[in-house]
C-alpha cells in the first residue's frame, strides 16, 4: 500500500505570508478544488528557518535569497499537499509566472497580485520536488494515517 501511495501525482503548495494576510487562502484552495485536484493535508504554522533554506535550497546563490527567507519566515504560511493527474504541472499552469505582472490573468499571481517578491503562492516544480517539499512539511507517519482513514472513507 505504501509503495502504491508512493507512486500517486502530487504536489506541494503553499500560501506565502503575504497571501495568508490578505486574505487568499480560501481564494487558492478554492481554485484547485474547482479544477478537480484532491487535498490531502493542509496546516497553518510559522515556517522555521531551517525549513525555508531547506525549501528554497536551490536559490541560495541568488542575492534575493536572505530577503526571501526574511519574507517566507515572517509569518504564518497555510502549506497544502494536493493530489490528482497531471497535478504538479497543472498547479504551475493554475498559479501562473513568477513575476506576477508577466503572469497571465485567470492565474493565481495573473488576478491577485503585482509584486515577485510577493507572489502569494508556491507550487512544486518537479514530481520530486513535490514529493520532497511534501515530505518535509508534514509528519509522513501522520499523512499516511490521514489518507488512510480518507480511502476508508470512500471504500
Ligand atoms: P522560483 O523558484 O524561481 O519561482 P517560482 O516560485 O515561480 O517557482 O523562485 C522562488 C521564489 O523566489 C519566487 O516565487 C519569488 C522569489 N524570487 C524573488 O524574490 N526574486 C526573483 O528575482 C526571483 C526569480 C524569485
Amino acid at each position: 500500500l505504501v509503495a502504491a501511495l508512493e507512486e500517486v501525482d502530487e504536489t506541494y503548495i503553499m500560501v506565502k505570508p503575504d497571501g495568508v494576510q490578505r486574505g487568499l487562502v480560501g481564494e487558492v484552495i478554492s481554485r484547485f478544488e474547482k479544477k478537480g485536484f484532491k487535498l490531502t493535508g493542509l496546516k497553518l504554522f510559522q515556517c522555521p528557518r531551517d525549513l525555508a533554506e531547506e525549501h528554497y535550497k536551490d536559490l541560495k546563490a541568488k542575492p534575493f535569497f536572505p530577503k526571501l527567507i526574511k519574507y517566507i519566515t515572517s509569518g504564518p504560511v497555510v502549506c497544502m499537499a494536493w493530489e490528482g493527474v497531471g497535478v504538479v504541472a497543472s498547479a504551475r499552469k493554475l498559479i501562473g509566472a513568477t513575476d506576477p505582472l508577466q503572469a497571465e490573468p485567470g492565474t493565481i499571481r495573473g488576478d491577485l497580485a503585482v509584486q515577485t517578491g510577493r507572489n502569494v503562492v508556491h507550487g512544486s516544480d518537479s514530481p520530486e520536488n513535490g514529493k520532497r517539499e511534501i515530505g518535509k512539511a508534514f509528519d509522513a507517519l501522520l499523512r499516511y494515517y490521514h489518507l488512510l482513514n480518507l480511502s476508508d472513507m470512500i471504500t
